[in-house]
């Protein structure tokens, strides 16, 4: 079986979604027997940061790895790890809160207010909200292909937000080896879209009037 034929499987989302929700059980089961280390507050908590990361990396490599490859149905899977982006984003913001911060609301406030790594952190998930909250298709449908489109784009925001709240948090350590290999991996995506967007504008100039805004719309790359 070709690899574009194993993405429409029937049992593909099955697993991809199954596969996607192993870390949040392995992180599950070693806190219940308790297997996180000498800190497994801090464990928590920077896990479901990592995740958070990687899975906002497997998002924003979809469509690059869609076009590169020629693999249309990887499509499908697209929606499904953005919301599993959410998924552990709010597992670490849940684990801040109650670990960090015994679930003190004010005290968070104060804190978000204080910590600019944590503000910038926050603002992120603020952006990621919206996202997760208009990712079904009735909301495309509401909003128009090109308003949905537009709001969509904020996950470039939320992704240099998570690598500057990563950089932030590990420059306090001195220690810049994860946070190098993740912004290298999305200096790659992003910098692929900024290409691929100038190829477009560039092809349509000389046939159009070089620069009608229907043009310019229809350039931007999702
Ligand atoms: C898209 C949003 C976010 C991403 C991508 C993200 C990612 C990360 C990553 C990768 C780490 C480091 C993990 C490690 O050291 O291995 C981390 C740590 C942390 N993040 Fe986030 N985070 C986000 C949002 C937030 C929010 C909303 C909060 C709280 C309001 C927060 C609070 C923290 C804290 C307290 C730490 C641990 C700091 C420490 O142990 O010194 N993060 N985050």
């Amino acid at each position: 079986m070709t690899l574009a034929k194993a993405l429409l499987h029937p049992a593909a989302k099955p697993l991809v979604f199954v596969l996607s929700l192993l870390p949040f059980a392995w992180l599950f089961y070693a806190a219940a027997t308790q297997n996180l280390g000498a800190n497994p507050q801090e464990h928590l908590i920077r896990s479901t940061g990592d995740w958070t990361l990687r899975f906002l990396c497997l998002t924003l490599a979809v469509t690059p790895v869609r076009v590169v490859a020629k693999l249309p149905t990887l499509q499908r899977f697209r929606r499904m790890l953005g919301l599993f982006t959410y998924f552990y984003v709010v597992l670490h913001l849940l684990a801040y809160s109650w670990f960090d911060q015994g679930f003190d609301w004010p005290e968070i406030a104060k804190d978000i207010a204080k910590r600019p790594f944590i503000l910038v952190g926050f603002t992120a998930f603020l952006l990621l909200t919206p996202l997760a909250a208009t990712s079904f298709n009735k909301a495309v449908k509401t909003m128009g292909a090109k308003r949905w489109q537009a709001l969509h784009r904020l996950v470039y925001a939320v992704a240099l937000l998570g690598i500057l709240h990563f950089f932030w948090m590990r420059a306090a350590k001195n220690n810049f080896a994860e946070v190098a290999v993740y912004a290298a991996i999305l200096a790659v995506l992003l910098g692929w879209r900024v290409k691929e967007a100038l190829k477009k504008r560039a092809s349509r100039k000389p046939a159009g009037t070089g620069g009608d805004a229907r043009t310019a719309r229809s350039a931007a790359v999702r």
